[in-house]
């Protein structure tokens, strides 16, 4: 059905590769934050508040001081001077949480930092750790996941009448939606091991930003650049709780500037739950009005979501809505309500992830109240500019992700009334929901090196947070030179390497692939140029325009790359080590392309559930995903990382949800035996396929970024599932088998 894009050729790129650094991973020799080990190195643990509202009245630490291998006790009265940061920008430094650790003795959320204890071991540490008394003067705090609107809702984006259209029309549903708090749980916990050497700072850290904490890092502890490198070579991924710095990184700092001794602080898995971040919890009120005939004529996305006492945080549940759906009357605004909590922070898909299970989830309603199919529906209201902002796409195939979703599942045979599927004695439920996110690209430098040992080298201070950044900037290199992957050395993570973007936001690769291409064609032009010059080379005399690098060789343009030579031949009779080269590209949240066009990957999810009614037994049994991400660099990598969001989706429909104590304001269920989260016995059948149109508008090879858009979406299309088959809809999740006892 899809008119296949003409595209060259390739031998890298679209390619299914396998990840380069996948050995070193399975044979435990990637060296991740937590295992580097500095001689000479001490052990932090903090302590953290057990009130989650009032103030410090004192602190007992002489015990703790006098415990054997204690070696610094930090707390308000002796940590030094801390800054804050001039103002949050991807470029210079962004956190969540903007007040340092100790900087006053109020307590604004359970868990928040009040001491660390720096010891020879990580045992000394935290029995000195536990001994330590605080004393509070506690004040009533608010963990309640209910959130009142207080009327400050700001609007994000509006068009025509929605409220007199809303009045006006035949059909129509008014919902309201809710999201729990959700907790980044990766593997690997955070982790800081700081050094200072009486001159200056090297941080490892586990970090999707190494050039975003040196930012943060410098303001905050009134230090020049070049005093501060960040390292973060492998990270046990992160989901957005590791973009921007947290506080235990300034602890860590703090101590080994008055100890000159390396400082390892690795978090607990409860800290995780309390001081790095989380999805806030949102309630989001849709209405959705249209004609008999299935015709959006309104459509009003109103969200809250909670955020920290001090900081500001908007769950950006609106981003997608406004370009979603062709309607002339539109309303989106959002607010926020002040919460005992650590700062929420990005987790996966920020924003579109719950925004979108709201309005998916709305339009299955409307659906249902129009006696539409629910494909059909999203068919009949596709618009054919962004109608919020009147742009054109720069290349939007939503239509076809729904129709080849909707064959490849099988959708046709879907019999809309409820509980009307059965199988093997269950009863089936079919829902669908759609997903967006947004392309960006952030600014990117990197350096390419031909070396006269027949290998390449690529470097750029970007992260690979375990999806394939190492592999996609071996593969561009070698699309351009014909280079095999195995003699192709990446480096990454490391703030000494030219500047790379955040891997965030799901634009590490859209903003890499401009700066290596460029670097990798001035390296080839700086080699070319010698070939046509220098003594000994079979190109002598020859003009550089009439040769190409390709297969690995130098070989004359209109001729094949074996009619060449290597290209270290060259190399080596240039008496060179290497032909360099560098480039680079500019990006942000205010690309000027924003302005001339309108940037989204989109996808839609078909899901199928299992319910059995004499046992309220609910299973999420298949899932087929349509992804239109523009050109997917890695097949393999880009489908690895669809089906982690789909199974990351079931712990969101049916699991995922961090409790507070309201008597305490702690997080309660934080560990992973408490926290549930989707495990392979609930990982559905799955099938995910690639629309693989290029975006030329976005860059050269068209990649837009895929990482995030597959958690969006996936909750609505098993909740409508879960409709489908039982009768019951959940708008607030995760599915409770409370619920569904009233199937
Ligand atoms: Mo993602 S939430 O931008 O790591």
């Amino acid at each position: 059905m899809s008119t296949a894009p003409d595209i060259k050729p390739s031998a890298f790129i679209g390619r299914p590769q396998s990840r380069i650094d996948g050995p070193l991973k399975v044979c435990g020799r990637a060296t991740y934050t937590s295992d580097v080990d500095l001689p000479g190195m001490l052990y932090a643990v903090p302590v953290g508040s057990t009130i989650a509202s009032g103030r410090i009245t004192s602190l007992e630490f002489a015990a703790a001081q006098a415990m054997p291998g204690v070696k610094l006790i930090l707390h308000r009265g002796n940590i030094g001077r801390f800054y804050r940061i001039a103002g949050n920008s991807i470029d210079t430094g962004f956190v969540d949480e903007n007040r340092p650790p100790f900087e006053d003795d109020i307590i604004r959320y359970y868990g928040q930092y009040v001491a660390l204890v720096v010891a020879e071991t990580f045992e000394a540490a935290s029995a000195a750790a536990a001994a330590i008394k605080v004393g509070y003067d506690k004040t009533p705090h608010d963990v309640s996941t209910t959130l009142e609107p207080d009327g400050k809702l700001e609007t994000q984006s509006e068009r025509g009448d929605p409220d007199k259209a809303f009045d006006d029309a035949p059909v129509k549903i008014d919902e309201t939606y809710v999201t729990p708090v959700e907790t980044h749980n990766p593997i690997e916990l955070h982790a800081t091991i700081a050094h200072w050497n009486g001159e200056s700072y090297t941080f490892y850290e586990t970090s999707q930003a190494v050039a975003n904490h040196q930012g943060t890092m410098m303001q905050m502890m009134g230090l020049p650049k070049e005093k501060v490198r960040v390292i973060s070579r492998y990270l046990g991924s992160g989901f957005g709780g590791k973009l921007w710095m947290w506080p235990h990184s300034l602890l860590a700092a703090a101590a080994t500037r008055q100890l000159e001794r390396p400082v390892k602080l690795v978090l607990s898995r409860k800290m995780m739950f309390q001081n790095v971040g989380h999805r806030p919890t949102t309630q989001q009120r849709v209405r959705l009005a249209a004609t008999e005939d299935g015709k959006l004529v309104s459509l009003q996305h109103d969200f809250v979501n909670h955020e920290a006492i001090a900081d500001d945080y908007t769950e950006d549940c609106g981003e997608a809505t406004p370009s979603m759906y062709s309607t002339p009357n539109l309303r989106v605004t959002g607010g926020t309500v002040k919460r005992n909590v650590g700062s929420p922070t990005s987790m996966r898909g920020p924003g579109a992830v719950p925004g979108l299970f709201a309005l998916e989830s709305g339009m299955d309603e409307l659906a249902i109240a129009l006696k539409i199919d629910p494909v059909e529906l999203r068919l009949r209201n596709e618009p054919e500019v962004d109608e919020s902002s009147g742009l054109p796409f720069s290349s939007r195939h939503f239509v076809e992700c729904l129709k080849t979703g909707a064959e490849k599942f099988g959708w046709s045979k879907r019999t809309p009334e409820v509980g009307s599927m059965k199988r093997d004695g269950l009863t089936l439920g079919w829902g669908m929901g759609a997903c967006s996110w947004p392309g960006l690209r952030f600014s990117a430098e990197a350096t390419v090196d031909l070396r006269a040992d027949g290998t390449a080298r690529v470097v750029c201070g970007t992260q690979d947070i375990g999806t394939g950044t190492y592999t996609i900037l071996a593969q561009l290199v070698a699309e351009h030179t014909g280079i095999a992957l195995d003699k192709i050395e990446v480096g990454l993570g490391d703030t000494s390497l030219p500047l790379g973007p955040v891997s965030g936001g799901s634009a590490a690769t859209a903003s890499v692939i401009p700066a290596v291409s460029d670097a990798v064609r001035e390296a080839i032009k700086t080699l070319l140029a010698r070939a046509a010059k220098i003594e000994g080379s079979p190109f002598k005399g020859a003009k550089a325009e009439e040769l190409a690098m390709s297969g690995g060789h130098v070989h004359r343009k209109n001729e094949p790359p074996e009619s060449g030579v290597p290209f270290a031949r060259i190399l080596d009779a240039a008496k060179l080590h290497a032909a360099s080269g560098s480039g680079s590209a500019k990006g942000g949240f205010d690309d000027p392309l924003k302005k001339k066009w309108s940037i989204h990957s989109y996808g839609a999810h078909f899901a199928e559930v299992t319910w059995d009614p004499a046992t309220a037994r609910l299973r999420v049994s298949r899932v087929v995903t349509v992804i239109d991400g523009g050109k997917i660099l890695n097949p393999r990598a880009g489908r690895n990382q669809i089906e982690g969001a789909v199974v990351m989706g079931v712990g969101m429909a049916l699991f995922e949800h961090t409790v507070y104590d309201e008597r305490s304001g702690a997080p309660i269920n934080s560990s992973l035996a408490d926290y549930v989260v989707a495990t392979n016995a609930d990982t559905p059948k799955m099938d995910v396929t690639f629309l693989d149109y290029p975006d030329t508008v976005f860059n050269e090879l068209g990649a837009r970024g895929i990482a995030e858009i597959g958690l969006a979406g996936i909750a609505a299309a098993i909740t409508s599932a879960v409709y489908h088959a039982t009768g019951v809809r959940v708008r607030k999740l995760p599915v409770m088998i409370e619920d569904l006892l009233k199937a």
